[in-house]
């Protein structure tokens, strides 16, 4: 209801997200993962579509329901994740990465479950880099408006500023993980060229719907004021 009486910040605009972990497999039964929830992501879709945008969610494994209104994208691995954004990257207006997506994957997948029986050394994986998919999204001649997430353990300023710079995406959300991952409260550090902001203000918390939806209002003023 109160969505409803606000106007519609992004309407007319094509909004996509990634959100959720991705899964790195090393056997059938087996993989690399993390912990995120996925909910700030879903938050920022169903927030965006609220704001009337059309948005499309690129999820990786999470059991969440899918928002009103948004068409989801379900993904396993990294890989899969930058193959299904890439290609529809540039027909967007907004790319928000709030995925943790896993940095590496094991470089050889083994077809067969990896037993145990008879091997004297626990195995060891060689493990080989995933493609950085809000870089490469970043790195697009007509790209979108571009907004990623870092989530650290410490230092959540200077690690934010750095991303912002190697990234080369005009705005960075720092929370401080992983105290925050599947929690519903959180609070963000928007951080561009010009400074930070604390989202909610004063240092409090707030609920990731009514983050997601600040957020969203923040992200339709800095479109409307052509930054990019
Ligand atoms: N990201 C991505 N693809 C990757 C890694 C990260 O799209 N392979 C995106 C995340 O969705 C997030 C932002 O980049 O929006 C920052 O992710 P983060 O893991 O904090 O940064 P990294 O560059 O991977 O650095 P590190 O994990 O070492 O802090
Ligand atoms: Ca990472």
């Amino acid at each position: 209801l109160v969505a409803f009486f606000q106007p519609k910040a992004l309407l007319g605009k094509r909004v996509l997200v990634t959100a959720g972990p991705t899964f790195e497999a090393i056997d059938p039964v087996r993989g690399i993962t993390n912990l995120s929830s996925g909910k700030m992501g879903f938050a920022i879709a169903r927030a965006a579509r609220e704001a009337g945008a059309e948005v499309t969610l690129v999820a990786g494994p999470v059991d969440l329901p899918t928002p009103r209104g948004v068409a989801r994208i379900d993904v396993r691995s990294a890989q899969q994740m930058h193959d299904a954004v890439l290609p529809r990257a540039v027909r967007h207006d907004v790319f928000v990465a709030t995925a943790a997506v896993a940095d590496w994957r094991p470089a050889t997948l083994s077809e067969h479950k990896i037993k145990k029986d008879g091997k004297k050394l626990a195995p060891s994986f060689e493990l080989t880099e995933n493609p950085d998919i809000l870089a490469a999204v970043a790195a697009l001649p007509e790209r979108p408006y571009c907004v990623g997430f870092a989530a650290e353990s410490e230092n959540l300023l200077a690690h934010a500023r750095a991303k912002l710079q190697r990234k080369r995406v005009p705005l960075i959300v720092g929370n401080l993980g992983p105290a925050t991952f599947g929690r519903d409260d959180n609070a963000l550090l928007l951080v561009d060229e010009q400074g930070q902001r604390e989202l909610p203000e004063g240092g409090s918390t707030a609920d990731k719907l009514s983050l997601a939806r600040q957020l969203v209002r923040e992200i339709a003023a800095r479109i409307a004021a052509g930054s990019a």
